[in-house]
């Protein structure tokens, strides 16, 4: 059995994702520091998978470690999510940022090269598309000036493997450019665990929806979409997690030196009031909402062009905004129980 290294396996994606890579009869290994996840996921992880996952404690820049896993297991591949993501956090604490995101990516690339391990899926995002001067967004589109230092350490990361493979070494890379994950695995046993007040809109309006937030601000409506609030492309977590596993079974037969890149969205965008109404309807319950005023950063519109993940990868998402909705409201009445 053919055994991948998760960085950040213990994270919302990297947890959805174990569960995708057992299913395609593939071994995951996790490595995490817990820095943003709960230990309680490895359990929920043996829960659907009647197995448990190896995981080790501890952080990707840790050379030594990375050795260590390294040389005690047969790695045929790695998935690269470990990363601090919040972006609000990043324009505070810039250094962080570009310290764990960027040293953790050069450490885990050189102890690749040294055990001779090839393949490595690597968590880019369509925050470098910035507001893209044409929509849906194709990955030909030209990347812009990242509106954060976390948007920053995607793109220099992704420059990081670009120039990795140019210089001729015997990697073989895919970056997928998430759009917006949401949702939860459907059997309720994990799902997305924000620390703190969730930066992102789904957890809000789940906690709101279970009275944990009183109400949640719309950041406002006099864009130029259909009703006035902000496009983005929700992608169910579930789908997210087999882009990985089709990039990993993708990456097998190609040459050393290989570099793709891939957005894994639905295609579809949907404004922020469409998903507070789909919510409602899921929920069965209203959602008690105000508009604010725009936030700053924020950009209008986005959505992803999926012509080529779903021709080169065989991928198409199996979810749509409702089904991805509803196990993110089952999984919030599963943590109140
Ligand atoms: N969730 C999103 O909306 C989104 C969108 C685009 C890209 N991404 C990227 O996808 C990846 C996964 O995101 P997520 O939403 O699952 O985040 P997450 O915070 O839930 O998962 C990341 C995991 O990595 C761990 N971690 C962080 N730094 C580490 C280190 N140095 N060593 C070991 N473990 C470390 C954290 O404890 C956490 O469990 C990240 O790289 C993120 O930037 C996420």
């Amino acid at each position: 059995m053919q055994q991948i290294l998760i960085t950040g396996g213990a994270g919302y994606i990297g947890s959805h994702t174990a569960v995708a890579l057992v299913n395609a009869g593939f071994e995951p290994i996790i490595i995490d520091n817990f820095s943003n996840s709960n230990k309680k996921v490895l359990d929920g992880l043996e829960k659907i998978l009647n197995q448990s996952i190896k995981c080790y404690e501890g952080d990707c820049n840790d050379r030594e470690l990375m050795r260590q896993i390294f040389s005690e297991n047969n790695l045929s591949g790695v998935i690269h999510f470990a990363a601090s993501k919040a972006v609000g956090e990043s324009t505070q604490i810039p250094l962080k940022y570009y310290s764990n995101n960027i040293n953790s990516l050069i450490i885990l690339l050189e102890t690749m090269k040294e055990f001779k391990v090839k393949d490595i899926v690597f968590s880019s995002s369509c925050t470098v598309y910035g507001q893209p001067d044409e929509l849906p967004v194709k990955e030909s589109t030209p990347r812009k000036d990242a509106e954060s230092p976390y948007g920053n350490t995607k793109k220099i990361c992704e420059d990081i493997l670009i120039d990795h493979v140019k210089s001729g070494a015997k990697a073989r890379v895919v970056a997928l450019r998430y759009f917006n994950p949401i949702g939860a695995h459907p059997s309720s046993l994990i799902g997305e665990l924000p620390l703190g007040v969730p930066a992102n809109l789904i957890p809000f309006v789940t906690q709101t929806g279970a009275g944990i937030r009183e109400k949640i601000t719309v950041f406002g409506d006099d864009y130029d979409t259909l009703d006035g609030t902000c496009v983005r492309d929700y992608i169910h977590v579930m789908d997210l997690a087999d882009a990985h596993v089709k990039s990993i079974q993708f990456l097998a037969d190609k040459q050393d030196s290989f570099f793709d890149l891939f957005n894994v969205g639905t295609g579809n965008g949907n404004t922020v009031m469409e998903v507070i109404k789909a919510f409602e309807k899921v929920s069965g319950a209203p959602l008690n909402y105000e508009i604010g005023p725009r936030r700053s950063g924020d950009i209008e519109k986005v959505w992803a062009n999926t012509d080529k993940v779903s021709k080169v990868l065989g991928w198409i998402p199996q979810y749509n905004l409702e089904d991805a909705l509803k196990d993110a409201w089952n999984w919030q009445v599963s943590l109140e129980k």
